[in-house]
């Protein structure tokens, strides 16, 4: 796929995404969020792809919601698919992504926006960020699992206040909420994201994928998290990078995991 309105720039096992409609804000429009579903599955897929940070192009905003010009004239029916689609596609789909993915949130996070940085593994914000679902100030709700993930994040009764009020909170009160783990300058924003990359890639690639799919399972009403956890562990003690990581620690040398 020929990509339009995403460019994608890869270093030393990180990926950066960059969604670049910078003249719409960075809106999800259909092909961008189909764009989107094909990059995060290709680099998922690349053994090479340890870590992927997305961020927005342009000074002003990391995304600034779903294109608004695309479903004003929707139906019921259509809302409904438009919703199903997109969580299918992107927002359920990075949550659940086996390769840790951090929102570099650069400007504007609001409503589409604030929900692909929620469902995201964190996020980390430049002090310039702001963040909200100002949905119901269109006479919609949001629909990419906002009202699920905002509360999971904050707590039901911020979410409330912060949904009924379509209001957006700055970096601090974000960073004071838990929605995002770091707040910096904007220069800082990809160096720092980077940084953590760097950390995280020096892991067992096969030991974080079965800890997001332990923790994930925690906040989903259909699976116990306890089980799952206790599964994933079991499953680590056949991999070779248990293998590798343990006996580099009784040698005394720095693991070298085979990713698998
Ligand atoms: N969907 C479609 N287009 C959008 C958009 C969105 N969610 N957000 C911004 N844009 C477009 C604007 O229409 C404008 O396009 P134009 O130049 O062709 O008119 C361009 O991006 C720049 O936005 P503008 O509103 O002029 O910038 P601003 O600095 O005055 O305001 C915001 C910035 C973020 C406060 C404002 O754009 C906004 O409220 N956007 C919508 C946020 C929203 O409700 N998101 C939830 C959608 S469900």
């Amino acid at each position: 796929m020929d990509f339009e309105n995403i460019y994608i720039e890869e270093e030393n096992n990180l990926a950066t995404i960059t969604i670049n409609r910078p003249k719409k804000l960075n809106a999800l429009n259909k092909r961008t969020i189909d764009e989107l579903h094909v990059a995060f599955k290709e680099l998922d897929e690349d053994n090479e792809t340890k870590v992927i940070i997305i961020t927005g192009s342009g000074e002003k905003a990391f995304v600034a919601g779903a294109d608004i010009s695309e479903f004003s004239d929707y139906s019921v029916k259509e809302g409904r698919q438009l919703a199903a689609a997109g969580q299918r596609k992107l927002f359920d789909f990075v949550e659940n992504l086996s390769t840790p993915v951090i929102a570099a949130i650069n400007g504007f996070a609001l409503g589409g926006g604030l929900e692909l940085a929620m469902a995201c593994h964190f996020r980390v914000a430049s002090s310039n960020a702001r963040m909200g679902l100002p949905e119901v100030s269109l006479g919609v709700i949001p629909g990419y699992g906002g009202t699920q993930r905002l509360p999971q994040l904050v707590g039901k009764g911020r979410a409330m206040e912060m949904i009924m009020t379509a209001g957006m909170v700055d970096s601090d009160k974000a960073f004071g909420y838990g929605l995002v783990n770091h707040v910096v300058s904007s220069e800082e924003l990809l160096p720092f994201c980077k940084k953590i990359a760097g950390r995280i890639s020096n892991n067992s690639t096969v030991a974080i994928k079965h800890a997001i799919k332990a923790i994930n399972a925690g906040f989903k009403y259909d699976a116990d998290g306890y089980s799952v956890e206790i599964d994933a562990f079991g499953t680590c003690f056949g991999t070779d990078d248990f293998k590798e990581g343990t006996s580099a620690f009784l040698e005394k040398r720095k693991a070298d995991f085979p990713g698998s």
